[in-house]
């Protein structure tokens, strides 16, 4: 099965009430466990790479490695999607290299960590969506900041969106799906306590979706850090002070009202390291590299699992058949930016 466009699993997913995990790769190890959390509870899913995963990679070899997996797993629907694009260039390059969706992260600018104004956010989105979706390509944009700073990427400032310029931003710029800032950040450090509802202000998000309810909204920074995770990377030598994540249930209440796209990098990240950190622990004579990453995967296959199975995507993967990118592009021309695939 070819990958499928974002525009289509996330119509589904408005369809059938449910939100879709986007989880971040950079490496084989991280395209195979999310595939096989994905074939294992039978879900749809968005894997993503940022221009660091993209840097890491080699485009030529992130490509590939989604290409596999569409053939080791044909029952699976999943798009590929470039996340926090920095530029229109960005975006375009991963348009050219077969990605069936991409974010303009216009809240900032291209040094991905000046806070951009509305205008150039309008402009920089615009343009993306009008060159995409010429080819059928979906795309994503985001009004409003996060706070944190993933490889220098983040300006670190929250400003949370404002539901007004919301709903001015997508009827301006026609994006497919609008990411929200609404006090997440990046990485684990997100909130010194559990978080309450001014903190993690989802009142935002049930304010756009009634403004905007055919608009699909993307919650970034949703790592949920769970302790037992953290425990494990402290307990075998790592320094992760006490945080709070994304509570699990506040995003199933997003969903509830239009979150249909949730990034999740960091509890993968976790999982990983608390395995590595254990096996090196447990035998510091073993120097297989299949020794430690063999748990590493299976740590993030579990953590991918659990979220898939929480967001509701479980059981939805083959509930339709994969729009191409031609027939994709054809309908956004005849109907416009705002279609509804379903
Ligand atoms: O945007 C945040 C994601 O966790 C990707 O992080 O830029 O370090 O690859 P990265
Ligand atoms: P986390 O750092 O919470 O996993 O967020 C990832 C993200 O938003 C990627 O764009
Ligand atoms: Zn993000």
């Amino acid at each position: 099965m070819a990958l499928v466009t974002m525009r289509q699993l996330l119509d589904e997913a408005a369809n059938g009430g449910y939100g879709v995990g986007a989880f971040n790769v950079n490496n084989l190890e991280q395209v195979q466990a999310i595939m096989e959390a994905a074939h294992e509870t039978g879900s749809p899913v968005i894997i993503q790479a940022s221009r660091g995963a993209r840097k890491y990679a080699n485009d030529r070899f992130l490509y590939h490695l989604m290409e596999a997996a569409t053939e080791v797993y044909p029952e699976i629907s999943v798009a590929l999607h470039q996340d926090h694009g920095n530029s229109p260039e960005t975006c375009k390059s991963a348009i050219d290299l077969g990605f069936t969706s991409v974010m303009m992260d216009g809240s900032l600018m291209d040094d991905g960590k000046t806070p951009a104004d509305f205008e150039y956010n309008v402009g920089v989105t615009r343009e993306v969506v009008e060159m995409a979706h010429e080819v059928g390509v979906t795309v994503e944009g985001e009004l409003g900041t996060l706070g944190g700073i993933e490889d220098d990427v983040g300006s670190g400032e929250v400003n949370l969106t404002d539901p007004d310029q919301a709903v001015e931003f997508v009827e301006l710029t026609g994006v497919d799906a609008l990411a929200v800032a609404i006090g997440t950040s990046h990485g684990a450090y997100k909130f010194t306590k559990e978080p309450d509802r001014e903190v993690l202000a989802m009142y935002i998000i049930e304010e756009i979706n009634e403004r905007l309810p055919g608009t699909h909204l993307v919650m970034h920074g949703s790592s949920s850090v769970p302790k037992e995770l953290v425990d494990i990377v402290n307990e075998y030598g790592g320094d992760i002070q006490p945080t709070w994540g994304v509570p699990v249930r506040e995003i199933q209440e997003g969903i509830k009202h239009g979150v249909r796209k949730i990034n999740v990098d960091t509890d993968l990240r976790l999982a990983a390291t608390g395995a590595i950190r254990k096996a090196f622990a447990e035998d510091p004579s073993e120097f297989d590299p299949r020794y430690y990453l063999k748990p590493a995967r299976a740590a993030m296959q579990k953590v991918v699992r659990a979220r898939m199975e929480a967001f509701g995507q479980a059981g939805h993967a083959k509930d339709y058949d994969p729009i191409s990118l031609p027939d994709m592009a054809v309908r956004y021309r005849e109907q416009g930016h705002q279609l509804t695939v379903t």
